[in-house]
């Protein structure tokens, strides 16, 4: 996969969100002159759409309301809640979005750190709900580059008894896909753009820069 446009999804596990709105605020978002709240601001809304996508399975039941009108057969959410995951810290930078849509969901944390010896993803923070088995779990980072972490995140979350999993994420390349669906075939990707590779220093391109430093202004 060489272009970095959106496209239809290459497998069915895998979704580009290809509205027109989510092509434009990622365009600005890449762009190195967007400022640390235009960055923001950006993640905020595609983490919206993001998550409009992620759940467009969630079921729903039958409910008998009374309009000012008349009564009739509406519906609402029913089964599983839903329980947002970041991956830190960039994920923090996509839970406001989802959160606008959803403000009832529940919030884990995951952090971890990549041991410069071992290249192993190494775990120095974690905080899930007690009852995240019983919750569709969304892990979000907002690049899914290497995919180690994400792989790292999601063995933590199916050893916390979580079995229902969506991985969201604004930028992915082949590689870390391959890794995450080699690791964890069950889980759903959902992203804006598949883009073409890793440099050297494994981030995505072109990408949009280190995300975390984009949304918080650290370099
Ligand atoms: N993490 C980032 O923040 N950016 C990349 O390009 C890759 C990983």
């Amino acid at each position: 996969m060489t272009s970095t446009e959106s496209r239809s999804m290459p497998t069915d596990m895998v979704t580009v969100v290809t509205h027109p709105l989510v092509r434009h605020k990622l365009t600005h978002l890449r762009a190195r002159t967007t400022s640390t709240a235009g960055f923001r601001r950006l993640v905020r809304e595609l983490s919206l759409l993001l998550a409009y996508e992620a759940t467009r399975d969630l079921k729903l039941e039958p409910v008998t309301i009374e309009t000012p009108q008349e009564t009739m057969e509406g519906e609402e959410l029913s089964g599983k809640k839903l329980c947002f995951v970041s991956i830190l810290r960039a994920g923090n930078g996509i839970l406001d979005g989802m959160l606008d849509l959803i403000p009832s969901a529940r919030v884990g944390h995951i952090g971890l750190f990549r041991d410069p010896e071992t290249l192993e993803a190494v775990e120095y923070y974690i905080k899930l709900p007690d009852d995240i088995g019983d919750r569709i779990c969304i892990a979000v980072d907002p690049m899914l580059a290497t995919g180690h972490s994400a792989v790292a995140a999601i063995d933590r979350l199916k050893n916390a008894g979580c079995n229902s999993i969506i991985f969201v994420c604004l930028l992915a390349v082949p590689q870390g896909i391959a890794c995450l669906q080699k690791a964890h075939p069950d889980v759903r990707i959902i992203t804006c753009s598949i883009d073409r590779e890793l440099d050297d220093h494994g981030y995505i391109c072109p990408g949009l820069g280190d995300a975390g430093d984009r949304l918080f202004g650290t370099k």
